[in-house]
């Protein structure tokens, strides 16, 4: 017999077996009732919280030959065969394990072919936002039309990582956290099967522990068990969890106060090497100087009402004092959004605690750290905003694309080269773009960037309205790189939504008449692209060279070659407006 995993044995093979998501597991099984399938089901929420799991039910609820109130009955012969996993039609791809790309491939090649034994191919893609960008693309093609035998349920920890096109597809979930009254009705239950003997005590301190996530809370109880004599306690459950330990923060909190960098990063790397939270370990360090806070103020309150002793931590509770308390806790929950957003936790850790060592205990210094403190947020948050650019969408904050706008104001008119054939030749995009992209940005302006970017707030308001809703999904997947006065450059991360951009261009420039209250014209291109085609375009301008108005063509002209006009008077005019001393280019 081959060993599993607790947390697996005991996942739920119908709805009976979950705790929790009640309003999603109703809403699933009337869809089942009703046969009301649709084409793309979207889980999102915390780990451990049922995504899989329920998408593994509803997979089979919906194939079952005789389904309970929408509950797969688990005994027909489809429940059978998928039970026993002896069933092609229902696939799963972990995005996470290995970006997707050949699954994807294959889904592409296979999907078109019916289902060999059930009525529904259901493709189950776990951590979906872990997918490639390749991955990525082939799969919002797919989910555009999907064959009407197909139905794709995407789970994922990270819905805002999501592009909105995806997500508008789709019918969405919000998983909760499982409450610990709910996982103390699960736990009761695997250890009666297990026969195993936890206090109840124990039991809510594993609950506790596992902040909302079920399957933390079933490995936590594996472990115990594999560690005491199946007599679990409260003690054994304070153990385990040692190396987040209240002593662990008690000792990092200790360094950070005396400046001792060196230990506090050893500290901080023996969390990582242990595999620790650093969410986790930023919340529980609120939490407790937050107890250190009303050990201060209210001393007898505390011992009535808290069971562990707060001397053991005098050294801190010495050297810190309540002002530096307060700053702490504010510093630690500015951040902790980046901290669950990012998927370089530790570097973000590190920033965070760096950041704690420079706040001055002293009371005195107030307004000087006031100062400092804002110089240091300003720091930090282009840190955070680095290590998000290199792993992931970034959430917009003034950027790169507005750099080209700022520094392309033309200058000296010299003698251009001949572009004419291999204008931008190491981007593969369709020449009337090209040319549209070089004369916005032969012309850019970047005041009028910034104005249209503010304008780009109402975007959302756009989404209720029926006429322009699909272009507002397609905008706010992407933003502005670049402006002229007549033209507006998108950029998006997929390529897919780049094609679905051009597809909507119509729909998108009456929008964006509507939005800036003028007539533009769009080009769409790929993040990938832009990343190109900027520095390109920086090194003209730092050459003092001048980017040439160029002749445009049809959409459909892809052959014909290049015309230059001559310096157009926006040029001049522009030279006029900026001046000709151009900001230093770095
Ligand atoms: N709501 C729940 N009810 C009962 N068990 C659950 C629930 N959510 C998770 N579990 C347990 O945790 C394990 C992992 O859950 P899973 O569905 O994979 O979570 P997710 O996909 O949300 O990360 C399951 O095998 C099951 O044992
Ligand atoms: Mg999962
Ligand atoms: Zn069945």
């Amino acid at each position: 017999m081959t060993y599993k995993a607790l947390y697996r044995k005991y996942r739920p093979s119908n709805y009976d077996g979950l705790v929790g998501q009640n309003v999603i597991v109703k809403t699933l099984r009337n869809i089942v009732k009703d046969e009301k399938i649709s084409h793309a089901y979207l889980f999102g929420g915390p780990r451990g919280t049922g995504k899989t799991s329920i998408a593994k039910i509803f997979a089979k609820a919906i194939n079952c030959l005789s389904p309970i109130d929408g509950n797969p009955c688990d005994s027909c012969e489809i429940c059978n065969l998928i039970n026993t996993e002896q069933v092609s039609d229902i696939i799963e791809i972990d995005a996470a394990s290995n970006n997707g790309v050949d699954e994807i491939r294959d889904l592409k090649s296979k999907i078109n072919l019916a289902p060999t034994t059930c009525k529904f191919k259901v493709y189950i893609i776990d951590e979906v936002h872990m997918l490639s960008t390749g991955a990525f693309n082939a799969l919002l093609k797919t989910l555009e039309e999907p064959p009407r035998h197909v139905v794709f349920i995407l789970a994922t920890t990270e819905i805002h990582k999501l592009p909105l096109t995806i997500i508008s597809r789709c019918q969405n979930y919000n998983f909760k956290k499982i409450t610990e009254e709910q996982m103390k009705i699960r736990l009761d239950y695997i250890i009666e099967q297990e026969q195993m003997k936890v206090t109840p005590e124990a039991i809510y301190e594993i609950a506790r522990i596992s902040d909302g996530g079920m399957r933390d809370s079933i490995g936590l109880l594996e472990q115990l068990y594999s560690f005491t004599d199946n007599n679990i306690e409260m003690e054994d459950v304070e153990l385990l969890s040692s190396s987040v330990s209240r002593n662990d923060i008690y000792q990092m909190l200790l360094n950070i106060v005396l400046g001792k960098m060196d230990h506090m990063f050893k500290k901080i790397d023996s969390f990582y090497q242990g595999g620790k939270d650093f969410i986790r370990i930023a919340e529980d360090t609120v939490v407790f100087l937050k107890d250190i806070l009303l050990y201060k103020k209210a001393k007898d309150f505390f011992k009535n009402n808290y069971r562990y002793d707060m001397e053991e931590y005098k050294d801190l509770l010495d050297t810190i004092n309540e002002e530096t308390i307060y700053r702490y806790i504010t510093e630690i929950n500015g951040l902790i959004g980046d901290l669950r957003s990012s998927t370089h936790p530790k570097i973000i850790f590190e920033i965070l605690m760096l950041k704690l060592t420079d706040v001055k205990p002293s009371n005195i210094e107030l307004k000087e750290t006031e100062e400092i403190k804002k110089e240091n947020i300003i720091e930090v948050k282009e840190n955070i905003d680095d290590v998000k650019k290199e792993t992931f969408v970034e959430t917009e904050v003034e950027s790169e694309e507005t750099l080209i706008n700022e520094k392309i104001t033309p200058v000296k008119s010299k003698e251009t080269e001949d572009e004419n054939d291999t204008l931008l030749n190491f981007v593969n995009i369709p020449l009337y773009k090209k040319i549209l992209i070089n004369n916005t940005l032969a012309t850019a302006q970047k005041s009028l960037l910034t104005e249209l970017k503010s304008k780009c707030n109402q975007l959302s308001t756009f989404l209720i309205n029926k006429d322009f809703k699909q272009a507002a999904t397609v905008l706010l997947d992407g933003k502005i790189v670049g402006v002229s006065d007549q033209c507006v450059i998108w950029s998006y991360q997929y390529n897919v939504i780049v094609e679905k951009a051009d597809v909507l261009k119509k729909e998108i420039e009456k929008l964006i008449e509507n939005m800036f209250g003028k007539k533009y014209r769009i080009i769409n291109i790929s993040d990938e692209d832009w990343k190109k085609i900027r520095p390109h375009y920086i090194k003209i301008v730092k050459e003092k060279k001048q980017i040439e108005i160029l002749d445009e063509i049809d959409e459909e002209e892809i052959k014909k070659p290049v015309k230059r006009k001559k310096k157009s008077k926006e040029i001049e005019e522009a030279i006029n407006i900026f001046g000709e001393d151009l900001i230093e280019i770095k």
